[in-house]
């Protein structure tokens, strides 16, 4: 019966390019959602998703029922994995199968994405950022510490600014910038920065900044070499011209193993929320969300025990990536 009455009223339950995310969440807020099998939110998007997954289900639907702003996560394979298992999932405890959408995206445009109604969920890196979406009702209370993951201060293995591994991150730095001032060195000293608003990027500016340092500010410091590019090509072009970077596991073992040698990891972020080597990674729901049922379901099953263990079982080249949230004490 319910089937039937939603095959009938398919239209009723898709959002029309015409009308609002808030108003087309308003309107179908009216529908039993606990059994909405069929409502696609893919109707909400206007841009078409960066990719779509479908839990390897052969009869899946085609629709999608939940939309996901992410970056680097979405890259490394992290989404998919989370939105195969949580497809398998809800269609074992009797849901028909649906598919789960990824926009990829960096922090500031998630939240943008969930402004605007584009997506239901955004995994987020930054966690002021989080708070003021909160507090500007874009995002709904709370957010949900999804997953951790540590970042990596790689170089040359000339290491020509003698850093040496048991120094903390910020020490590190320092040594840095002071051999970059210094007396020339062969290779130079220099420092690549990503400068694309990634996460790596961000965290990068604030380890300077924390010193007291902006090279990128004027006079313009000519060994911060800003590097505007995605991880993997910023990642080979620091190891091609010898210069100190911050990447992520993920990064480096996507490079061949010939140019994964050519470089030295430095420094490894520890699991310590407060390390700035550490990123943490929270889900928030849109307070616009399309299909905010789904939303929420699935921000419920990222935090439970099925969705951390598929936080930390990921691999690359078999090696973990992430780690899972806290334990909340
Ligand atoms: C939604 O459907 C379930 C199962 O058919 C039913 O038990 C529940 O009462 C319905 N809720 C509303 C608000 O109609
Ligand atoms: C599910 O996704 C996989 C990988 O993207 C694709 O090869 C397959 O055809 C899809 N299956 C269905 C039923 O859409
Ligand atoms: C690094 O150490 C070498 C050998 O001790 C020294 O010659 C060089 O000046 C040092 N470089 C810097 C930047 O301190
Ligand atoms: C890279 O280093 C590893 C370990 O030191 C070594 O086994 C491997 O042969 C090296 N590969 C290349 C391409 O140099
Ligand atoms: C995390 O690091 C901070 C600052 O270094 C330290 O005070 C705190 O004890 C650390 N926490 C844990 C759980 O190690």
């Amino acid at each position: 019966m319910k089937l039937f009455a939603t095959v009938a009223s398919f239209l009723a339950l898709t959002c029309s390019a015409a009308e609002s995310a808030a108003a087309c969440n308003d309107r179908l807020s009216n529908y039993n959602t606990s059994s909405d099998l069929g409502i696609s939110t893919s109707f909400c998007s206007v841009l078409k998703p960066t990719a779509v997954y479908n839990g390897s289900i052969s009869k899946n639907t085609g629709f999608i029922k939940l939309r996901i702003a992410n970056g680097a996560a979405g890259q490394t394979g992290l989404i998919k994995a989370l939105a195969d298992a949580y497809i398998k999932d809800r269609v074992k405890g009797g849901e028909l199968p649906f598919e789960v959408a990824w926009y990829k995206s960096d922090t500031t445009k998630a939240i943008e994405f969930l402004q605007t109604g584009e997506v239901d969920v955004a995994i987020t890196y930054n966690e002021v950022a989080e708070s003021i979406a909160i507090d500007q009702s874009i995002a709904e209370s709370p957010s949900y510490f999804a997953f951790r993951e540590n970042l990596l201060l790689v170089g040359p293995p000339s290491n020509p600014a003698n850093l040496s591994k048991s120094d903390n991150i910020f020490s590190l730095f320092s040594a840095i910038y002071n051999a970059a001032e210094g007396p020339t060195t062969v290779p130079p000293v220099r420092f690549l920065s990503r400068y694309d608003k990634s996460i790596i990027n961000i965290k990068e500016t604030f380890l300077w900044a924390t010193l007291g340092q902006v090279p990128w500010a004027t006079a313009y410091s000519t060994w911060y070499h800003q590097y505007i590019s995605i991880a993997v090509p910023a990642l080979n072009a620091a190891i091609k011209l010898d210069e100190y970077t911050i990447t992520d596991r993920a990064t480096l073992l996507s490079l061949s193993t010939h140019m994964q040698n050519q470089t030295v990891i430095y420094k490894v972020g520890s699991d310590n929320t407060t390390d700035p080597l550490m990123i943490s990674a929270h889900l928030l729901i849109g307070k616009n969300a399309c299909n905010a049922a789904e939303a929420a379901k699935f921000a419920s099953w990222l935090v439970s025990t099925k969705g951390q263990d598929i936080v930390i079982g990921f691999k690359k080249k078999g090696e973990k990536l992430y780690t899972g949230a806290p334990v909340k004490e």
